[in-house]
């Protein structure tokens, strides 16, 4: 990962969010508890970035921090980890161009010689201000490669020639048309779907009940009907033992007992054999710690188990039903 550091002199000494920002920052902190207000850094800095002409300075940094009330060591930390932040100044359109595999197998070299020749260096921006690039790792765009990301927009499937106009487009201020450059919607093939494209697929048609032929009363013609195949014979399953009223044990009510059969317990022989691992696998499973052995599940299942159940109410109480 690459060392990022903050522009100190390009970001001057003070930052103040939008007045119409305000409300968003609302909508965003509302997400969290008062007690982990800190949770927000990212969309805040995000609005941040927003109101600082698609950058993050450090005055706006600390912005952040104090309405978070982070130390700003903690916000810094964020915005230099995720590429999302930039650091410096950008141009009015910052194009982010993927470079990453699939991109590059489908031809971003040839955008990056594109971005080069009429942007500059990496973020180096036009002397008109409208324009500055980095190579960014995978968008997610992957299958429309290769694509850049201009502000918010992703402009997909373009060759040179292609991203040449965009850009000029951004320079003279016309605007310019995002998503696939090609003739497919979102991630569809190009030209419409190949396949598949039966309606009688979808009709139902093809899923309508047919005549069968060895039915009484079908035509003499119909074919005869295939052998039936040898009887099958199926080994015998063991049957599961009959449940136990597992809420005759204290502590287990209806819930339990129901969360229990799901699990394929079923009887008081089971639990009275669970060993401590298994209680605990039990406990992690109901989502409480301790329980079972507090209520002494296990020794109450060992009596049940034995029939001694007026022994067991003596003792530990009958459990609901
Ligand atoms: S590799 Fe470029 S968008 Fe995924």
């Amino acid at each position: 990962m690459a060392l990022r550091r903050f522009d100190l002199d390009a970001g001057g000494d003070s930052f103040a969010f939008k007045p119409e920002t305000e409300e968003k920052i609302a909508f965003w902190r509302g997400k969290y508890p008062a007690d982990k207000q800190r949770s927000a850094v990212i969309p805040l800095l995000w609005l941040a970035q927003k109101d600082n002409n698609g950058w993050l300075s450090e005055p706006a940094m600390r912005e952040v921090a104090d309405r978070l009330e982070m130390p700003y060591i903690r916000v810094y930390e964020v915005a230099t980890f995720y590429t999302m932040f930039r650091l410096q100044p950008v141009g009015k359109f910052h194009v982010q161009l993927c470079g990453t595999t699939p991109c590059q197998l489908r031809g971003a070299e040839g955008l990056k010689e594109v971005c080069t020749r009429e942007i500059g260096k990496p973020m180096h921006v036009t002397d008109d201000q409208r324009l500055s690039w980095e190579e960014v790792e995978c968008l997610g765009a992957c299958v429309n490669a290769p694509m850049v990301q201009i502000n918010d927009d992703y402009f997909e499937d373009l060759t040179p020639e292609i991203l040449s106009g965009i850009l000029s487009c951004l320079r003279n201020g016309a605007a310019a048309r995002p998503g696939p450059q090609v003739a497919r919607v979102n991630s569809a093939p190009e030209g419409g779907t190949p396949v598949l494209t039966d309606a009688s697929l979808y009709d139902g048609s093809k899923s309508r009940l047919r005549e069968l032929p060895n039915l009484p009363g079908a035509p003499a013609s119909a074919p005869a009907p295939a052998p039936a195949p040898a009887a099958k014979i199926e080994p015998e399953v063991p049957k599961a033992p009959a449940a136990d009223d597992l809420k005759r044990i204290n502590g287990v009510g209806p819930k339990f007992e129901a969360m229990l059969l799901e699990m394929g317990v079923r009887t008081f022989a089971q639990i009275a054999a669970w060993s401590p691992e298994t209680v605990d696998t039990v406990e992690a499973r109901f989502g409480f710690k301790d329980r079972i052995d507090r209520e002494k599940w296990v020794a109450q299942a060992r009596m049940l188990a034995d029939g001694r159940f007026d022994e067991h109410d003596l003792i530990f109480g009958r459990g609901k039903d």
